[in-house]
């Protein structure tokens, strides 16, 4: 039997015999004396072996290799103060090796070195088709352990503390598109229909509430077919919970108490009490994006009016048009940033392009405070309407003007790509602060500009603010999103519960009451058995872990991940079926080595 794992022991068992199963990270030989790494999931601790003190395991040890697996006893000794290492929890003590057992030894090549000690970086491919010797690293077993420890605590607050219970929905459900593409499942005992993997519990979680479970939790797998980024995985894991009976406000500070106690649990940190609320339409005018991440200043300034009358006609065009100018003002920059980089083939330029934008204009404020342009902006400003600019910019020598114009979704999608390309280069970013902040008041709907129609920018269930219920449309939503260091952590609402103002909801997205009959017929009966006032959350709890991690990718907080192609490098899936399962299933193939390349 173990006694203990590599990683646990201390000074405190020295003199005492122990027995421990690991891997043999390492093995090094000192002049005839042999010293192993000994590892397992908890760390690893130092074994000697030479053949004065422990003849009778000399030989062993010598013939180990890296990732053998064996089984040791021996006993724990002090270490000599020359040896001492206190980079590792157990540099104190190392074990003489009174017995060596090889339970397996390692019979190919590895494809990589596993112990932290060789660091060597390995390309992601190899790791994820080897992912079982990756999740052996440091690395990624302390991601892992810190998954597991967020899981932890979440349960224990929700559950100890707040009286959440945990109920599983299901996998197998009903295709309900609305934002993501479904995963289909085929029926084979119901030729030609169709199973849908969940893209959330949401329809699941609201009809619990009806049933009267009043404060459910999951952690929820979820399913979306989309397309995939360091943040996205097609199947991800949600920390899913719906509530009755309680307002938003109590919903926010439940929530911020969550928060606060994972943190205070596996990072030792105390979090404030609240966290700061901003209303989307502020977020959007300050930061240009739903999701700020406001760890530093450089916020835009919608000088839209001052230009709205201005004769340069790019910018009064734009407002004409109902659209806006923004500016980004970066102190220092006028130094920094070249107008090569603004120009066009420039990185910034380049940066504003991916958020739509056709180019950046720019004013330029000399160290002399002499203001400096391509012309256009400043010859068509009267110097009063300069004074303005500069004083809502609050631009000061050595100043650099970035202007955005055009439609406001694509002046905001720009300059914030452009806000957090200059925060990083100037390092105004903490990586170590945290910075927690909800968005509020969303709107209801979002206009989607190819299938021209509104489209609910949570989804269809969320309620309207009950002050803007008179007219839907330009309604504002009982919607909150938790946004982490400029990442949307996780998001949540309170819901409609009123059969006749869902079906207005439906109307306004398009959907016809047939349809909506059809898809969500069985939400809607259930509204009229008495339903709860009722709200909820769900939080990516792979983001989550990522964060806490310290990782920039959600890939390495899940043990058997996806690649940014939807495949799974360790097991070749998605793969080929057979014939014969097709036919079971009622399935016949439209594809050819041809559709592939359309
Ligand atoms: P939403 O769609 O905002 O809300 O999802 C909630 C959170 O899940 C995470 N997330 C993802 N993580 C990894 N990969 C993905 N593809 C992915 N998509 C989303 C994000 C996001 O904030 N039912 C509602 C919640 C509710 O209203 O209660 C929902 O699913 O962190």
């Amino acid at each position: 039997m173990r006694t203990q794992y590599c990683g646990e022991l201390r000074g405190d068992h020295v003199g005492q015999t122990v027995t421990l199963f690991g891997w043999v990270d390492r093995r090094r030989d000192h002049g005839g004396v042999i010293f192993l790494d000994l590892r397992d999931r908890s760390g690893t601790v130092q074994i000697v072996s030479d053949p004065v003190r422990t003849p009778g395991t000399y030989a062993k040890a010598d013939s180990l290799r890296n990732e053998y697996v064996v089984k040791i006893q021996g006993r724990v000794t002090q270490r000599p103060e020359e040896s001492l290492n206190t980079k590792i929890g157990t540099g104190e003590i190392e074990i003489y090796a009174e017995d060596i057992e090889v339970l397996n030894a390692v019979r190919q090549q590895l494809p990589f070195q596993v112990s932290s000690a060789d660091a060597e970086s390995v390309r992601e491919d190899l790791r994820l088709k080897y992912r079982y010797l990756d999740l052996r690293r440091e690395r990624m077993r302390n991601n892992l352990l810190l998954r597991h420890e967020v899981i932890k605590s979440v349960r224990r607050y929700l559950e100890d503390t707040q009286g959440f219970i945990e109920v599983e929905t299901p996998i197998l459900t009903r295709s309900t598109p609305e934002g993501a593409r479904d995963y289909l499942v085929p029926s084979r005992v119901n030729p030609g229909e169709w199973f849908a993997l969940p893209q959330s519990p949401q329809l699941f979680k609201q009809l619990l509430m009806v049933s009267g479970f009043d404060r459910y939790y999951q952690v929820a797998r979820c399913f979306r077919d989309e397309d995939l980024r360091a943040d996205r995985q097609p199947e991800f894991t949600q920390l899913d919970m719906e509530m009755s009976f309680m307002s938003q406000d109590e919903i926010i500070q439940l929530n911020e108490g969550l928060i606060r106690h994972v943190f205070k649990t596996v990072k030792h940190l105390d979090l404030p009490e609240t966290f700061p609320r901003i209303t989307y339409a502020e977020a959007m005018d300050r930061y240009g994006t739903d999701r700020p991440d406001a760890r530093f200043g450089l916020e835009l300034v919608n000088v839209s009016a001052l230009f709205g009358k201005s004769g340069f006609k790019v910018f009064s065009g734009a407002i004409a048009q109902g659209g806006a100018v923004k500016v980004l003002p970066i102190p220092g920059g006028n130094d920094f940033i070249s107008n090569v980089r603004i120009k066009p083939g420039g990185d910034l330029f380049k940066v504003a392009c991916e958020g739509g934008a056709k180019g950046l204009a720019y004013i330029r404020v000399r160290e002399g405070g002499e203001i400096d342009t391509i012309g256009a902006i400043k010859d068509n400003l009267s110097p009063e309407q300069l004074a303005t600019l500069m004083e809502q910019t609050q631009a000061k020598p050595g100043h650099l003007l970035l202007f955005g114009a055009g439609p406001t979704d694509i002046v905001n999608a720009s300059l914030s790509r452009v806000r957090l390309t200059v925060g990083e280069e100037l390092k105004l970013i903490d990586p170590d602060e945290v910075n927690l902040l909800w968005v509020v008041d969303f709107p209801m709907f979002e206009w989607n500009a190819d299938e021209k129609r509104l489209e609910a920018l949570h989804h269809p269930f969320t309620a309207p603010k009950p002050e803007d219920r008179h007219d839907l449309k330009t309604a504002r939503a009982q919607a909150y999103d938790l946004v982490y260091n400029g990442l949307e952590l996780g998001g949540g609402s309170l819901r409609i519960y009123e059969p006749e103002l869902q079906q207005q909801v439906f109307e306004a997205i398009g959907l016809s009451e047939a349809e909506a009959q059809n898809k969500f017929g069985f939400l809607m009966e259930a509204f009229n058995y008495g339903t709860p006032p009722h709200g909820g959350i769900a939080f990516g709890l792979d983001r989550f872990v990522m964060l806490l991690a310290g990782e920039d990718s959600i890939r390495d907080t899940i043990a058997f991940p996806k690649t940014q192609q939807a495949r799974c490098l360790l097991t070749q899936a998605p793969s080929d079926v057979s014939a014969q399962q097709l036919k079971e299933l009622h399935i016949r193939s439209t594809y050819t080595q041809d559709s592939k390349t359309i």
